[in-house]
């Protein structure tokens, strides 16, 4: 047996810390690796966010200084994840631009106030770039956040390496956008049939993340741009419309039990029978991907 000195050891160790920290990249350059997909970032603005409303009975809560950020003990909508009956968070919806500055459709900033925190996703619905940006937890995002121009970018953002250990694609996972009948209560104000949160997926939008930092999602070969549909669930309902989308026992809402109106889960088309043993055969999939969805750091967040 090769005995390894702990002198030695602890040499090794520290020269892969040092290694670790001069080759993490900051929060801008992440940004600008970003902007050459996703165009020059908007400034995001908790103002512009619209308020996602929890109500109790069909009656909305309303948002006031003393309540704001309280977890309710019961709504009608609860969000799939995390505190399910927060008061006072926000989703908010950009379009992108080109280099030049002129509109392009393509793009999409989504940005998620909640729990005093903020969450980014941007996706480039033609290429599938997507990328994941997230304040730190020190900073309040409503008193106003520097785009990657303004010099204090890196004092206010999260570098990626810190986005990617919180393995937003495990969740985010058959495409970049998850849906829920809590956060889909916002409408978009231009076109009120819509969801303010894009519903652009079906089983082959192209979709892949930005960022050596982060993994691929679950189930999906890194750097591909659209996922694999494994040969066994091939015939399977659950990935007619869209690509595997796995849900953990712990989330607040049964997201793949739910009986939502078209374009959700048209299911009443299915026997009964066939709707339960193609979900179980995704929940099967799901397990063998083994997803760790909580690093021990923020386990119990
Ligand atoms: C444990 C699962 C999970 C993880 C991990 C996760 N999210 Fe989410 N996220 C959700 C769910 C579920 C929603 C929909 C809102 C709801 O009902 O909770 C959502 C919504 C969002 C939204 C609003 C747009 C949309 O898709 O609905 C943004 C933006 C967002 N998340 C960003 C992030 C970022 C950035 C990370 C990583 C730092 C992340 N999320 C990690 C589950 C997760
Ligand atoms: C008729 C089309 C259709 C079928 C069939 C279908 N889904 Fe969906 N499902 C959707 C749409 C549309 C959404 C919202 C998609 C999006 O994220 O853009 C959705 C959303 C979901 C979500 C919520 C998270 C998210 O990505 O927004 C889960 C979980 C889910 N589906 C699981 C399943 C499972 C499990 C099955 C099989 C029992 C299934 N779906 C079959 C259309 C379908």
């Amino acid at each position: 047996m090769a005995v390894v000195s702990p002198l030695f050891l602890a040499y090794f160790l520290n020269n892969r810390a040092v290694e670790d920290v001069t080759s993490a990249r900051t929060a801008l350059m992440y940004a600008r690796e970003c902007e050459q997909h996703l165009g020059p970032f908007p400034k995001f603005r908790y103002e512009e966010a619209i308020e996602i409303p929890i109500t109790q009975d069909g009656e909305v809560v309303i948002v006031t200084s003393e309540n704001i950020g309280k977890n309710l003990k019961s709504c009608d909508k609860p969000a799939a994840f995390g505190a399910p009956c927060q008061l006072g968070n926000r989703v908010g919806r950009y379009q992108g631009l080109d280099a030049n500055g002129s509109p392009n459709p393509a793009v999409i900033f989504v940005t998620f106030f909640r729990d005093g925190g903020l969450g980014v996703i941007g996706h480039n619905t033609e290429s599938g770039a997507t990328c994941f940006l997230s304040v730190k937890d020190e900073i309040d995002p409503r008193q106003g956040l520097p785009t990657p121009d303004d010099p204090t970018y890196n004092e206010a953002w999260q570098p990626p390496t810190v986005v990617g250990r919180d393995g937003c694609v495990k969740c985010h996972m058959a495409d970049p956008f998850l849906h829920s009948p809590w956060i889909d209560q916002v409408r978009d104000p231009m076109n009120p049939e819509k969801t303010l949160v894009p519903l652009i997926a079906d089983v082959d939008s192209p979709y892949f993340v930005i960022g050596k930092e982060f993994p691929a999602p679950p189930g999906r070969k890194p750097g591909a741009i659209h996922a694999t549909i494994p040969k066994h669930l091939e015939g399977n309902k659950c990935v007619e419309c869209h690509a595997p989308q796995c849900v953990p026992d712990f989330f607040n809402v049964k997201l793949d039990e739910l009986q939502m109106s078209a374009p959700f889960h048209t299911m009443e088309v299915e026997s009964r029978e066939q709707w339960i043993n193609d979900r179980n055969a995704l929940r099967e999939y799901c397990r063998s991907l083994d997803i760790q969805y909580f690093t021990q750091e923020n386990e119990g967040d």
